[in-house]
């Protein structure tokens, strides 16, 4: 007997006319060469950047603009109807007024009041368009209706300006795809909540071309900014020095210092319902900066490097809570007496829970694994079995979820 086909999860990708366009061809691969069934539905102007014979020879179905083809199939009402999940990328200006008003005047606005699968909205266009106020309203229609608008990315765009207003990374839209698919219809469970996380290692300049840093690569806070944003979170996410794409949705602010980050977080955390603090933050910085490069001196030993205390910013704040309920969550990484120190640490912070991960090979520092006890203040204790760092950030956010009660 013939095994049954594996049902392949059908996706919508909308594409209108933004100079982006293109960056969806990338998007549409990692679909289709990850299982998905993917059926284009690209805008009018969409073809003016890439045309419907890619589209159509990358996805393997027919692609049309508009409602007056295959009409006995009517197309307009079964493509939306038949679909999984709807990624419009990139989402032009015009298509999310569309969007956000129910206009209907071609496919993809068709298929979008059709469909009552999940939709995802990854917008790009310039600044002055995205922070215009019928923009802002027009998102904060869709975002209110249940959609997910993903927030553009900070960079280059067209011509020689830079701003907010990027598509992001095609493979940060795959994994937020990804996310709200293995969600499916239910309720995201951070929507509504702020939070905070920090990534990455700071590094405490010691000349212009030297300072004192750490191994973090800064992938388990990206982790836990993207699947606290595919949860529904709005996310700010702090980065100390990971030189990683922004990951999509998530607003991020970059840092060098410990003294930088604690900045950063102080002035995030007052609305924050959540505080994670993933980033290695050095506990001591140099005491002096050298304005010109150390040099070698003949003949003589080198200044020993003092060093002064840098703020436990974890501590402080555990301590001073900005909100009333808020969660606080630091990371421990400990090469030995793992669990113990753990304990003490959590104790000495005052925070809700603490990761706590032994720093291994295969693990923590630079890896795309992970393994950890999550302890809790109230006593708990939760092990996280090796696998990737997203699993582990979706641990943490089941606990914290939990504790905002
Ligand atoms: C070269 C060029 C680049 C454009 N890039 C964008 C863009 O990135 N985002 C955007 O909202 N509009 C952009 N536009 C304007 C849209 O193409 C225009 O608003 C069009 O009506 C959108 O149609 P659609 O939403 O049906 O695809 C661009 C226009 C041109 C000529």
């Amino acid at each position: 007997m013939d095994k049954p086909k594996a049902v392949r999860p059908k996706v919508v990708l909308g594409v209108s006319g933004g100079i982006a366009a293109y960056k969806a061809c990338e998007l549409l691969r990692r679909l289709t060469e990850s299982g998905h069934d993917v059926r284009v539905v690209p805008t009018e102007s969409a073809l003016h950047f890439v045309g419907a014979a890619t589209w159509s020879a990358l996805s393997g179905h027919p692609v049309s603009t508009e409602v007056w083809s295959d009409v006995h199939e009517v197309p307009h009402v079964r493509i939306g109807q038949g679909a999984d999940l709807v990624v419009v990328a990139p989402a032009t200006a015009d298509l999310l007024a569309k969007a956000a008003h129910g206009l209907a005047d071609d496919l993809l606005t068709n298929t979008l009041l059709t469909a009552r699968c999940p939709v995802v909205f990854a917008p790009a266009m310039h600044t002055e368009m995205w922070e215009h106020p019928a923009t802002r309203e027009n998102v904060a229609t869709l975002r209110r209706r249940g959609a997910v608008v993903i927030e553009p990315a900070v960079g280059r765009l067209t011509g020689v300006d830079t701003g907010k207003g990027r598509l992001p990374d095609p493979a940060e839209i795959f994994e937020a795809c990804r996310r709200v698919l293995a969600r499916g219809a239910a309720e995201p469970d951070l929507t509504g909540r702020h939070v905070v996380v920090s990534a990455g290692g700071t590094r405490e300049p010691l000349d212009p071309v030297r300072f004192l840093g750490n191994r973090s690569s800064g992938k388990q806070g990206y982790a836990l900014a993207r699947t606290a944003a595919a949860r529904g979170a709005r996310v700010t996410l702090i980065a100390a020095n990971t030189g990683m794409p922004d990951p999509a949705g998530v607003d991020v602010v970059q840092v060098g210092t410990a003294v930088q980050l604690r900045e950063a977080v102080l002035k995030a955390a007052p609305d924050a319902d959540a505080v994670v603090m993933a980033a290695a933050v050095a506990d001591f910085r140099p005491a002096a900066y050298a304005s010109g490069k150390i040099k070698k001196k003949d003949g003589q030993e080198p200044d020993p490097i003092v060093l002064v205390r840098n703020p436990d910013i974890l501590a402080e704040i555990s301590a001073d809570r900005a909100r009333a309920g808020q969660v606080v969550v630091g990371f421990a990484a400990e090469t030995d007496d793992v669990l113990a120190n753990g304990r003490t640490k959590l104790r000495r912070k005052g925070c809700d829970l603490l990761v706590v991960n032994e720093v291994g090979e295969r693990k923590t520092f630079g890896a795309e694994e992970n393994e950890a006890v999550v302890l809790g203040a109230d006593g708990s204790e939760t092990t996280v079995p090796y696998g990737p760092k997203e699993a582990l950030a979706e641990t943490v956010w089941d606990l914290v979820v939990r504790r905002l009660g």
